[in-house]
């Protein structure tokens, strides 16, 4: 029987993925789960056949450049690809698969705690009950902006977009979403499609990031763009951490422009950016929108289907 491929995994996916991928590969696993450096990953690559990334290994010109001839496929542990220079992937022949669809619904779901939370209060509410400092009641009490019926804007509609609008609809939001393309009417669900950013923002009462990370996208938000949403807007973030510029967003939340955000992403990760800790109307996650037991098996899943594919001569189903 020929040898198996090697496979390096450089974080620790779910149980069911390490013992899926050993049935039909050797598996190299980074047990300690760090994050490799960029000389880690070259010098890995001179032993395996293909590797599982995740967004935290990245894959810069530089380090594409120096990776062995023996690699031959990246299949990514994510649906975003920004850790990834794609372009001196192709060039090199190395085949970039990732992980769309299965983590659409988990990351909706932290979406929506996120503009729940940051609306109505959370970080504020849970820090006075913790703490025993809840001494007084009154209908002026901690009021926070209501979601329901409320206009929501989506910045790309998109798997996890979509998924984020079916779930706004339970609450009976008022949809309006800007995409490169405008969505198949059947799959809009009476959401009203705008062409331009500038058009969508003034309508964002509640607004929702869901598009990648691309150098056309950086800093999406900024100082210009924050301007052209409603005062007192609720800003949500489960993409990246490359589509804000913080501190335009920082300065948005000090001046009341913005009365809220939920952040799940950050331009540094991990850590995060310790100046939005001072704002109790910041409700703040740590990059865990696809962590469910249910999607990290379906995307360590995903990315064994592709890798099975291409090292049986077949398309993987995610080639970028
Ligand atoms: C993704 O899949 O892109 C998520 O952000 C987790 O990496």
């Amino acid at each position: 029987m020929a040898d198996k491929p090697v496979l390096w995994l450089p974080r620790r996916v779910s149980d069911a993925t390490v013992a899926r991928a050993r049935e039909n590969y050797e598996v190299i696993l980074n047990e300690a789960d760090d994050v490799s450096t960029a000389d880690e990953i070259v010098a890995m690559s001179a032993r395996v056949d293909a590797m599982m990334p995740c967004h935290s290994e990245i894959f810069s010109e530089d380090v594409v450049g120096r990776l062995d001839p023996r690699l031959k496929i990246l299949a990514n542990h994510s649906v975003g690809v920004d850790h990834c220079d794609l372009a001196a992937l192709r060039a090199r022949g190395i085949a970039v698969t990732n992980t769309p669809d299965v983590l659409s619904d988990a990351t909706a779901e932290i979406a929506m705690l996120l503009m729940l939370g940051a609306a109505r209060r959370a970080v504020e509410g849970d820090r006075i009950v913790r703490s025993g400092a809840w001494d007084f009641w009154s209908p002026s009490f901690m009021v926070g902006k209501q979601v329901s019926g409320a206009r929501l804007a989506i910045v790309g509609m998109g798997r996890v977009g979509q998924a984020f609008a079916k779930k706004a609809r339970g609450f009976d939001m008022e949809i309006h979403y800007y995409n490169r393309q405008r969505l198949a009417e059947d799959k809009e669900f009476g959401a009203t499609y705008h062409n331009s950013l500038e058009s969508l923002l003034p309508k964002g009462d509640f607004l929702s990031l869901h598009c990648p990370a691309t150098p056309e996208t950086k800093n999406l938000l900024n100082a210009e763009t924050l301007r052209l949403l409603p005062e007192g807007c609720v800003i949500v973030n489960t993409a990246r951490g490359a589509l804000v510029d913080e501190a335009a967003l920082i300065a948005a939340l000090r001046s009341g422009q913005v009365a809220a955000a939920g952040l799940d992403c950050f331009v540094k990760e991990p850590g995060g950016n310790p100046a939005f800790a001072e704002f109790e109307n910041v409700f703040m996650l740590p990059h865990i929108g696809s962590a469910t037991v249910r999607t990290r098996d379906a995307m360590g899943f995903r990315a064994l289907d592709n890798l099975d594919a291409f090292f049986a001569g077949r398309t993987p189903k995610d080639l970028l």
